[in-house]
C-alpha cells in the first residue's frame, strides 16, 4: 500500500503481562516481524515491564512506548512517573488520554494538554487519544466531541510539535467490545479530525499527522481500515497481547 504518510501500529498492553510474559510476547514479535519495514511497530507494556521489554527489543524494528505520564517534571507526586524516567528506558512515545484514563482517572482535556506538553519538551511523541461514547454517537454529536477532545488535548502545543503528535482516533463504543467502527466510519472521523487539524494549524501540519484507529481492531479488519485515505494506522487492545494476532494486523497492513 502507498500512502503518504508511514503507517503506525501500536500495541496497548493496559494492566496486562508480567515482565515475563511481556519479554515471550516481544521476543515472538521480533521474531515474526524482523523483515517490516513498512510499519512504526511500537508496543506499550505496563511501567514495570519498561525495562526489560526496552533491552530486549535493542536490535530491533519494534519501539517502545508508555501508557501515560505525568504532565510534571519531577516532585511530590506519589505513584507518579515523569517523562525523564521513561527516556531512561528508550521510550519514545506515549499514550495520552486514553478512554480509560479520561473515565477512571477523570483526565480532562487540558491535562492531557499539560502532558503532551511535558512529553514533547523530553522528545516523546505522544498519542493523543479521542473519541466519542455510544450515547454521544446516537444523539449526533461525535464531531462537537471530536472537535472539543483535540482542541482541548493539543493546547499550548507549537505547530511543529503537532506535527509530531500522533492521533488515536478511539470510539469509546468500540474498545474492547468487539464491535469495530465500519471502515467508512472511521474514515469519516479521520477526515473531520484532519479538517479541525487545517482550520486550528494549516493544511501542511493536517496532511503529516498521522491519525491511528483504536476499537476492536483484529487481523480480519486490519487491512480493510488501514486502507482509508485518512486511517495511518492502529492502537490495538486486546489484539496485541498475542504475538500471532499482533503480528497478523501488522502484515496484513501492508
Ligand atoms: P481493543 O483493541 O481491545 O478494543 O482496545 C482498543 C484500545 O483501547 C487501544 O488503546
Amino acid at each position: 500500500m502507498d500512502k503518504e504518510r508511514k503507517l503506525i501500529i501500536a500495541g496497548n498492553w493496559k494492566m496486562n503481562k508480567t515482565v515475563a510474559e511481556g519479554l515471550d510476547l516481544v521476543n515472538g514479535l521480533k521474531r515474526e516481524l524482523a523483515a517490516v519495514k513498512e510499519v512504526d511497530i511500537i508496543v506499550c507494556p505496563p511501567y514495570t515491564a519498561l525495562s526489560e521489554v526496552s533491552k530486549a527489543i535493542l536490535d530491533s524494528n519494534i519501539r517502545l512506548g508508555a501508557q501515560t505520564m505525568s504532565e510534571h517534571q519531577n516532585g511530590a507526586y506519589t505513584g507518579e512517573i515523569a517523562a525523564g524516567m521513561l527516556k531512561e528506558f528508550s521510550v519514545r512515545y506515549v499514550i495520552l488520554g486514553h478512554s480509560e484514563r479520561r473515565q477512571y482517572q477523570k483526565e480532562s482535556d487540558a491535562l492531557i494538554a499539560a502532558k503532551a506538553v511535558a512529553a514533547h519538551a523530553a522528545a516523546l511523541k505522544p498519542i493523543v487519544c479521542v473519541g466519542e461514547l455510544l450515547e454521544e454517537r446516537e444523539s449526533g454529536r461525535t464531531e462537537a466531541v471530536i472537535a472539543s477532545q483535540l482542541e482541548g488535548s493539543l493546547k499550548g502545543l507549537t505547530r511543529a510539535q503537532v506535527e509530531e503528535t500522533i492521533i488515536a482516533y478511539e470510539p469509546v463504543w468500540a474498545i474492547g467490545t468487539g464491535k469495530v467502527a465500519s471502515p467508512q466510519q472511521a474514515q469519516d472521523v479521520h477526515a473531520f479530525i484532519r479538517s479541525r487539524l487545517t482550520a486550528l494549524y494549516d493544511e501542511a501540519i493536517s496532511r503529516r499527522v498521522r491519525i491511528q484507529y483504536g476499537g476492536s481492531v483484529k487481523a480480519s479488519n486490519a487491512r480493510e481500515l488501514m486502507q482509508q485515505p485518512d486511517v495511518d494506522g492502529a492502537l490495538v487492545g486486546g489484539a496485541a497481547l498475542e504475538i500471532r494476532s499482533f503480528s497478523d494486523i501488522i502484515k496484513n497492513s501492508i
